[in-house]
């Protein structure tokens, strides 16, 4: 393994507990993707790179030829371009009026998601002698952010009516993709509202990894990526991240004892305990208590009582010369994200973007 760098989370490094994340990976889906769809990719890197460190992953993606970013927040754009990044970068949720100025002092594209938006942006980009990027996301049926359809025309005559938009894009976002005939109702809203608007010349898209993938009519000129770049979700496609860390304790108990909190773990036998310094504080969820394995050495090793806020128990009785030092994995390609996201009733993507509350990142690329 090459170890390219390790990257200090908030609360520091100095701790045995830290997540693996492979660069490798990430290039292997890209270049899979890229084959597979044969599209332009704006590689979704919100929510740091959906936990996996945005200002690490987006100048490979850069390097890569991703088309451009897509980023949720005026702040997620920035720091993308202090870490160098000169593509497109594109705000996908509400940019809030103060930050019109740094929005545009960064050359981040805003998303315009009503006919009010673009009259106040009007107003500010006049007022002080700015132009601006924009990209028009319209609602087809995910009623979160966007424009109604039938308010497409009545906002576009505005940016057409003025020079100070650079209008770059039309796009809407799928609620359901997994469901192809809602989808298509909602790319038939699309196909309706952009059709006038052929002869601009602008990007148009409405898929993420999942349509991208499974429907190729829904690539139109460009593919929005997040999930899929991280190898979650998808087969054939592989996980860059996984969790581990260092035994801290070992120690005997007693048929009959209990281990941790609220006593919901009982030895039935002499058992063997190790603790790991990992907790629900660096985003394990403590309803995974008692329900997940680790791997030392391949063996599995089961997790034991409550989750606890910075660490955890595991019964490795029968596993021979485990010591305190050892490293134990939580996940990894063998023991999938996925696997947790079951138990949790949850998705891959929120369990991902949770790691990276406290946990040190260390890249290799294998
Ligand atoms: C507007 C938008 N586009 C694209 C994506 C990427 O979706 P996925 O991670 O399923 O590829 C997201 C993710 O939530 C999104 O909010």
């Amino acid at each position: 393994m090459t170890v390219t760098h390790r990257s200090q989370s908030e609360t520091g490094i100095q701790r045995d507990a830290w997540v693996e994340i492979n660069l490798a990976a990430l290039e292997r889906n890209f270049k899979k993707l890229k084959e597979l769809t044969n599209t332009p990719i704006m590689a979704i890197v919100k929510a740091d790179a959906y936990g996996h460190g945005a200002t690490t992953i987006a100048p490979i993606l850069q390097s890569m030829k991703a088309d451009s970013f897509g980023v949720a927040t005026v702040d997620e754009g920035i720091s993308l371009r202090n870490a160098n990044i000169t593509l497109p970068i594109l705000i996908l949720g509400s940019t809030p009026n103060w930050s019109y100025k740094s929005c545009i002092a960064n050359d981040l594209t805003i998303t315009i998601h009503s006919p009010e938006q673009i009259n106040q942006l009007q107003d500010f980009c006049s007022n002080s002698g700015l132009r601006t990027k924009i990209q028009i996301k319209l609602d087809t049926g995910m009623n979160r952010l966007g424009v109604n359809p039938n308010e497409l025309d009545k906002t576009i005559d505005i940016v057409l009516s003025s020079d100070i938009f650079q209008l770059t894009g039309i796009y809407s976002h799928l609620s359901d993709s997994k469901d192809y005939n809602f989808s298509m109702k909602q790319k038939e809203q699309f196909d309706n509202a952009i059709k006038k608007y052929k002869e601009l010349k602008i990007q148009t898209h409405i898929a993420n990894s999942y349509a991208a993938i499974n429907y190729p009519e829904f690539r139109y000129s460009l593919v929005r990526l997040g999930i899929g770049l991280y190898g979650q979700e998808f087969n054939f496609l592989e996980p860059l991240i996984s969790l581990k860390g260092r035994v801290t304790q070992v120690h005997e108990i007693l048929k009959g004892a209990s281990v941790s909190y609220d006593r919901t773990w009982t030895a039935e036998n002499n058992a063997l305990i190790a603790t790991v310094p990992i907790g629900y504080a660096d985003g394990v969820d403590r309803n995974l208590s008692n329900k997940i394995n680790a791997l030392y050495k391949n063996k599995a090793i089961k997790q034991v009582g409550t989750i606890t806020m910075d660490q955890m128990m595991f019964d490795i009785t029968g596993i021979e010369n485990l010591k305190v030092g050892d490293s134990i994995t939580l996940l990894n390609k063998d023991l999938p994200v996925s696997n947790w996201a079951k138990i949790l009733n949850t998705i891959t993507f929120e369990l991902v973007c949770r790691l990276k509350m406290r946990l040190p990142r260390i890249y290799s690329r294998e």
